[in-house]
């Protein structure tokens, strides 16, 4: 492509995976959207900025991918076998994922992993430069990409480059674990903008950067390299107009209350709905319900509870191990305190849709988000937002992001076993009047802002630095919506 090229874009997204993946329907492969409110919030600006999206498929064989989605144009990366095993499985879901997260697992450092991450970032660098119209925007997502900003600077200088990083950013006592720990800080620092889901994180970010490769300047505004590069937090959201759409819809009104029936109309449904993750907590949260069931706080014939563990990176042994001796716990904790023909705890592992899983937002009257670190959690906000007639309690991971703006939730260190039965306890005590002043006062948080600002929010900053971008710049500017 020539620089005059109109095939190229002036918006580019650049994420690990495309908004599409491939399924089977009937014995046949289709592709369909990826869920999520990402893809939402990135498709409409897309659509108005003659937009296209770089990303992997999901799969190293694939047939045809299509080349576009809802009108916007898309362009696969392709990653062999090989480095699946190295970059996805490896550098990413082994090394950087545990030690990101608290290093709940010990991560695993591997040479080749590096290697093959440095390649496949370049892989998606060359992507972008290639793709992006002159003096376009690329926004790029998450901690599989670090390397892409400073290596698409390199490649294009003209761009304007934004970063967002989805998961947690350790704390330097974590971080400098990491062999390649001055990679990864000079990686990200080739972006303008570098945005973060809270503000603690976004400060470790940049104290991080001072220490080590000297940037000066504040937690917000560094300058690096003769650059400024802005940091802030962006806390990410829901889709919060569809969802309170849909769950407005009768349907799937009707559909709670069958699953209600289903359950024996319990005094009292609990909810967990994770990915099948070791970060989740999952285990710890069925081993605390298990123990109310033991002190006779709660019982078979009143209390029920509904786990959904969707399926997730199965093929790396340290989730297969999670699985296994989570269904441990679940076959445990059945065993021990079902009635025939009712079971205390229903445990699916399976990659429900949308509308079934607000139903059960719907029909629970706990729900437990008890993460031992997570990014944000859209659970605990898709709950609080489908709840439109203020009723339903949350307890909820002090150690979430969503933590910062979901505070009438019942609060625990998901750590503390006791500390979970005690909110769990509490929760059940709370009458209805604690329960809807709880509610409401984390749905007006939550509707303040839908998917669409935030993605409008990170975009105005990233507009903003480039336009106030001036070397002797010195005044801090949080561009934190959240401040
Ligand atoms: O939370 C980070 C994230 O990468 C999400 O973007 C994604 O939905 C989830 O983890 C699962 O990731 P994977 O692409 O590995 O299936």
């Amino acid at each position: 492509m020539s620089d005059s090229d109109p095939q190229r874009a002036d918006f580019v997204v650049v994420a690990n995976r495309l908004p599409v993946q491939q399924s089977m329907s009937q014995g046949n492969e289709e592709w369909r959207p990826s869920p999520g409110g990402l893809v939402s919030a990135l498709t409409s600006v897309l659509q108005s900025r003659n937009g296209l999206w770089i990303g992997w498929l999901g799969v190293s064989e694939h047939g045809d991918p299509p080349r576009t989605y809802e009108g916007i144009r898309l362009k696969a990366v392709d990653i062999s076998s090989e480095e699946y095993e190295n970059f996805y499985l490896g550098f990413s879901n082994a090394t950087l994922w545990p030690l990101y997260h608290d290093a709940i697992r010990a991560p695993t450092f591997h040479r080749t992993w590096w290697q093959t991450y440095e390649e496949v970032n370049m892989r998606y660098a060359t992507a972008a430069a290639e793709a992006v119209a002159p003096n376009g925007t690329v926004w790029i997502h998450d901690y599989q990409l670090q390397l892409v900003p400073n290596m698409l600077r390199e490649l294009r200088p003209d761009v304007q480059i934004g970063f967002f990083l989805h998961i947690p950013f350790p704390p330097s006592e974590l971080f400098m674990q990491l062999p390649w720990r001055r990679e990864i800080i000079s990686g990200l620092l080739g972006s303008d903008l570098i945005g973060f889901q809270v503000p603690h994180v976004a400060s470790n970010f940049s104290r991080i950067a001072r220490r080590l490769l000297g940037a000066t300047g504040t937690d917000s505004i560094l300058h690096y390299d003769g650059r400024i590069i802005r940091v802030g937090a962006f806390p990410i959201t829901v889709d919060t107009a569809q969802i309170i759409s849909m769950a407005s819809d009768p349907k799937i009104r009707l559909r709670a209350r069958e699953i209600r029936r289903d359950l024996g109309n319990p005094e009292v449904m609990l909810l967990g709905v994770d990915r099948l993750d070791y970060t989740k907590g999952i285990q710890q949260r069925l081993k605390a319900v298990t123990e109310l069931y033991a002190d006779g706080s709660l019982s078979g014939d009143k209390h029920v509870m509904v786990q959904v563990a969707v399926p997730s990176r199965e093929s790396d042994a340290h989730y297969d191990l999670e699985r296994h001796s989570l269904e441990q716990v679940v076959s445990e904790m059945n065993g021990d305190h079902s009635l025939v023909g009712s079971p205390v705890l229903h445990y699916l592992h399976q990659n429900l849709p949308f509308d079934e899983l607000l139903a059960l937002y719907l029909a629970a009257d706990i729900m437990l988000v008890t993460p031992f670190r997570d990014g944000m959690n859209l659970v605990a906000k898709e709950y609080v937002t489908c709840r439109t007639d203020q009723t339903g309690k949350l307890v909820l991971s002090e150690f979430a992001g969503a933590a910062a703006e979901l505070r009438g939730a019942f609060m625990v260190n998901p750590h503390d076993l006791e500390g979970i039965k005690e909110a769990i306890r509490l929760a059940m005590k709370a009458g209805p009047k604690e329960a809807k002043a709880r509610m409401s006062r984390m749905r007006r948080k939550t509707l303040r802002r839908n998917v669409y600002d935030w993605a409008q929010s990170f975009l105005a900053a990233l507009q903003q630095g480039s336009q106030d971008r001036t070397p002797t710049e010195t005044h801090d500017a949080s561009p934190s919506p959240s401040g």
